[in-house]
């Protein structure tokens, strides 16, 4: 399934919202949002996804323009994908812990420990990390692509720790791990969600699979941000204790008739707020803007390293 479009209504709050919007059209441009923006930002995209159904979208987008308001790891899939637009981050330093916490090298070294296995890399890698791996995955789809490459070899699976804990529970496959983590998801605490269940006992816990198994053990579903909110449509449960990005209640709520979901709080976090992406906070319509009219935030993958990293993302697209 393709990414939904976002909703159209007028941003009363900013003229910007309408310029952006006309911008977008005169230059020919796409703007593409992650469920983790604010709802400005949201409201403004062409189109809002999970990480799978964004690049899905980049590798079918015709516009010569995309403006990708995610991270880092996402505009650069996009212009892996699709070489022929031109795509902008609205801010340039907006990075991924999971990205950021391994390299190119580090996976040559980990296939020579591990001799003969495959390489399974999240999609929140850096380009060169992807290019050292036999194929991509998203929370959505790496289920299936564990089970289906474990056919062909043992596995490694990188970086993030806590999906790979996972996956090895529901397929009972072994999976050479990394110690990388989200920080944001790592934060949340088990022991406040628990205390909220008691406050809500009829409420379901929903989580991303980059928390922690504690968080997932306690959960009655477990999904990437798009499966998420198609539980929430499908379920009878009043209310939802979420344990993911806060950026995702709003849409929750709304996908489920306005019923209340309450974001996870975290570990440190005793003002019983919840957990917050500061690199996916980083995009503003100010900064949305400026790409549309300055060109700013261009995104460049060296052609021969983006060819090398192509064959792992477009390997995913054939297993999903
Ligand atoms: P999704 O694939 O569920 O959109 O997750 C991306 C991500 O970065 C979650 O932290
Ligand atoms: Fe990366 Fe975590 Fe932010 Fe997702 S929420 S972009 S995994 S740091």
């Amino acid at each position: 399934m393709l990414a939904e479009s976002a909703q159209k209504e007028p941003y009363t709050h900013s003229d910007q919202y309408q310029e952006i919007r006309e911008l977008a059209q005169a230059k020919n441009a796409v703007i593409l949002a992650h469920y983790y923006q604010t709802d400005d930002v949201k409201r403004v995209a062409d189109y809002v996804g999970d990480s799978l159904e964004l690049a899905k979208r980049a590798a079918a987008c015709e516009a010569e323009n995309i403006v990708f308001a995610g991270v880092r790891f996402m505009a650069e899939t996009a212009k892996i994908i699709n070489p022929s637009s031109s795509v902008y981050m609205p801010d340039p330093s907006a990075g991924c812990s999971l990205a950021s916490s391994i390299t190119a090298a580090d996976v040559v070294a980990l296939k020579k420990q591990y001799p003969g296995h495959k390489v399974v890399t999240y999609i929140n890698t850096t380009a060169d990390v992807k290019a050292e791996s036999d194929v991509a995955c998203t929370s959505s789809n790496a289920e299936h692509i564990v089970r289906e490459l474990s056919k062909e070899a043992p596995l490694i699976f990188i970086p993030d720790e806590n999906l790979a804990v996972y996956l090895e529970g529901k397929t009972g496959i072994e999976l050479k791990k990394w110690r990388g983590v989200c920080h944001v998801h790592q934060a949340l605490s088990a022991e406040k969600l628990l205390k909220l269940k008691e406050q809500f006992p009829s409420y379901e816990i929903i989580s991303h699979p980059e928390a922690h198994i504690s968080i997932l053990e306690i959960s009655d579903f477990v999904g990437s941000t798009s499966q998420l909110l198609q539980a929430v449509k499908s379920s009878n449960a009043p209310g939802f204790i979420m344990g993911t990005e806060v950026g995702l209640a709003t849409r929750l709520s709304a996908e489920s008739g306005g019923r209340t979901v309450i974001a996870a709080p975290a570990e440190e976090d005793n003002s019983c707020s919840c957990s917050e992406c500061g690199y996916m906070k980083l995009n503003t319509l100010g900064k949305i803007r400026n790409c549309l009219v300055e060109g700013s935030g261009e995104v460049f993958v060296e052609p021969a390293l983006a060819a090398r990293a192509l064959r792992s993302i477009e390997r995913m697209f054939v297993f999903s």
